[in-house]
């Protein structure tokens, strides 16, 4: 069982969400465990005026401060600025989640601060760190579906995986009712413009736009506490990837080496655009990632040569992850890669990742930088 960690701050607050007494978020408190990460219960007036004048000179929310006991104090993080990145493929089994979550545990490895936001109904991601959907009935956590439904800031719905990574990963779960959200709020928009006299039929437009970017205003919350967002998204293009694809700063596609996996390329980069043009033109693509790929095979580094050769190796992640039933030992264990093979290559095909995708993202930031960009079109490399 894996062991969480909140800052008391945090646990409070939840006190006052729905369904939890606050007694329970007494008792909750009372029976963290002592080297949990904390603000000092009682604040001495000395505490006090300290974290004042730091609030005043940094400007940081006070969660910046959190002390942590048995630890070195606050890790801090390392980027100067927090990176939302987002895995998308409408096509299911492209690996999507389990690169994704290797992703994160390579970042938190490298003892970056990373955030993990599963958008997929599946909860495969939450599971993954152990979040499973009776844990979060029985603790009564908040999921992504208080981020839609109820507005919540995406930093109160964090749950810390404590001692299991370091204390530098943290999750926000989904719920399995998450794909009923997207229909469940445009039921609630036509009944609003239906019993309302302050809409009309126009303004449906404009609270559809507010629903998707409902996801990206949560997410803000998280800048400037973690390095690295990563959120993870279910196998088609609905409600729930286009808010994903919003809140991002990046996309990485990942594709296993198979014809159907490309040939849903071009639909996605399509729907990117969309999404750059109408709600979010800041959101780059970090790379095309071939995942089950063996190099012993013709067909697989032909498709590499050939995804390279049409978008030029500027959107072509030159890491590639190796076939290896390392990996789905790992699904079905519910660990990372790196707690399953450690040391071994499919988890430092990970760690080359992250040094890719950082030399990548800085050579990116100094220009412009598009999906659309590169030397051929999605659908040259779909058909061949
Ligand atoms: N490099 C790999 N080699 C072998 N199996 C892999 C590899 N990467 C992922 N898998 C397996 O492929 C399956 C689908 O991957 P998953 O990440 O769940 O895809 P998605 O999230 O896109 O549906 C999982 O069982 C996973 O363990
Ligand atoms: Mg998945």
């Amino acid at each position: 069982m894996p062991e969480y960690r909140y800052t008391r701050r945090r646990a409070a607050r939840r006190g006052g969400g729905e369904g939890m007494t606050v007694g329970h978020a007494v008792r909750r408190c009372a029976a963290m465990p002592a080297h949990a990460s904390v603000l000092p219960k009682k604040r001495s007036c000395a505490t006090r005026i300290l974290t004042f004048y730091i609030g005043k000179y940094t400007g940081m929310p006070p969660y910046c401060w959190r002390i942590e006991a048995g630890n070195d104090g606050e890790r801090g993080m390392r980027f100067a600025s927090t990176q939302i990145i987002c895995f998308a493929n409408q096509k299911g089994g492209c690996g999507k989640t389990s690169s994704a979550v290797s992703l994160a545990a390579a970042f938190a490895e490298l003892s970056y601060k990373v955030c993990v936001i599963d958008v997929d109904p599946q909860c495969n991601a939450s599971e993954s760190f152990g979040v499973t959907q009776d844990l979060i009935d029985r603790e009564r956590y908040f999921t992504l579906a208080d981020v839609y439904l109820k507005k919540t800031k995406a930093i109160e719905v964090c749950i810390d995986l404590g001692e299991r990574f370091g204390g530098n990963l943290s999750i926000i779960p989904a719920h399995r009712g998450l794909g009923s959200v997207g229909p469940r709020l445009e039921a609630e928009m036509q009944a609003a413009i239906a019993n309302s006299d302050e809409h009309s039929i126009l303004d449906a437009d404009d609270i559809r736009t507010e629903q998707r970017v409902r996801l990206a205003r949560s997410a803000e919350s998280l800048r400037g506490e973690f390095d690295i967002v990563i959120i993870d998204t279910p196998p088609d293009l609905g409600f729930l990837m286009t808010t994903a694809l919003i809140a991002s700063d990046w996309l990485i596609i990942p594709v296993f080496p198979s014809g159907y996996d490309l040939k849903g390329l071009e639909l996605l980069t399509r729907t990117v655009e969309k999404v750059r043009q109408r709600y979010n033109p800041k959101l780059r693509l970090a790379g095309v990632l071939l995942g089950n790929f063996d190099k012993s095979a013709k067909l697989d580094t032909q498709i590499h040569d050939m995804l390279k050769r049409k978008f030029g190796p500027a959107l072509v992640f030159e890491t590639t992850i190796s076939r290896s039933v390392r990996h789905r030992e790992a699904t079905i264990n519910g660990l990372t890669i790196f707690e399953h093979a450690r040391d071994q290559l499919p988890s430092e095909q990970y760690l080359q990742l992250v040094k890719e995708l950082i030399r990548r993202g800085q050579k990116a930031l100094g220009g412009s930088y598009s999906p659309a960009d590169g030397n051929g079109s999605l659908s040259e490399v779909a058909n061949g």
